[in-house]
């Protein structure tokens, strides 16, 4: 067996990625992506014909160079895919957070990214939002850069700890909101959470998972869950500020991805403008 088919036994896995054909080859329940993986991919060689023909139809619709460039960014959208399929990406700030509340009253699913502190986590699960991903790997990048460049031992990584407190918060108060864990380095951090609800994994580890032969051993479950020493917290507004504001790699964090996704997203835009004026010249 492998770690990949062992895995699969506890955690349903998804793919985090822009890249179709790794989707393809690894048949993940569902995938991922962010607008930094999406500008990526939109690059790959191998894509120009999908590149061409959302140029192409973007043109046929016309209007200014701005809005044939919308057209461009949506063109996969207009696939036909169930609306309970797709989950809404939306930032773990208190707003994201609210408005992902009425999102879901009103039926839209959302996933709530960039999560990196508990009180994001608590506010999520109150809200009643469908999935959170918590970033193992970014919050592991803070603190090695911390502590001077020295790698953490598996053991004490402290990406892996955030997952697994907020997994057994979920479980042992009864929360709906699922846990997919997300932003992996390395394989150890995604053995260390075999049972999380789901986890999202580069094609690179996935590659990694799918070539290992060896037996996952199921790290988080509901009935472990119980023993957590967490109290059950209701945050207000107030309460998430100062709790959120009071943990600084989560503070720097959120704004750090923010900053990087509305980058990656503006260069997605500028690319997308590009090709829509050498279609139209
Ligand atoms: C997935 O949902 C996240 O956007 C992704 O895992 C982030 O990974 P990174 O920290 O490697 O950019």
């Amino acid at each position: 067996m492998t770690l990949l088919e062992s895995l699969k036994q506890y955690t349903t896995v998804v793919a985090d990625t822009g890249d179709i054909d790794a989707i393809r080859q690894h048949r993940p329940q569902d995938a991922t992506t962010n607008p930094s993986l999406l500008y990526h991919a939109a690059q790959i060689p191998a894509y120009r014909h999908l590149v061409e023909e959302a140029a192409e139809q973007a043109s046929d619709i016309g209007g200014s160079h701005a809005q044939m460039a919308e057209e461009f960014i949506d063109h996969y959208k207009k696939k036909s895919v169930a609306r309970e399929r797709v989950l809404i990406k939306i930032a773990s700030t208190w707003e994201g957070i609210q408005a992902a509340a009425e999102l879901e009253q009103e039926g839209i699913h959302c996933n709530l990214t960039l999560l990196f502190s508990f009180a994001q986590a608590i506010a999520c699960a109150e809200a009643g939002v469908t999935l959170i991903s918590p970033f193992v790997g970014r919050i592991y990048d803070w603190y090695k850069k911390e502590g001077g460049g020295k790698e953490i031992p598996p053991d004490q990584d402290p990406g892996v700890a955030s997952v697994a407190r907020i997994y057994n918060y979920y479980k042992k108060y009864g929360y709906k909101t699922q846990v997919m864990g997300a932003s992996f380095r390395n394989v150890n951090q995604i053995i260390r959470l075999a049972g999380s609800d789901l986890l999202t994994i580069s094609p690179d580890l996935l590659d990694q998972l799918e070539k290992t032969e060896g037996v996952v051993e199921r790290k988080l479950d509901p009935a472990n869950a119980q023993v957590s020493k967490d109290e059950r917290l209701r945050l207000t507004e107030k309460a998430f500020r100062w709790m959120h504001n009071e943990d600084a790699m989560a503070t720097e964090k959120l704004a750090e991805g923010i900053r990087k996704f509305n980058s990656d997203a503006q260069k997605l835009e500028e690319y997308a403008l590009s090709q829509v004026a050498e279609k139209v010249g």
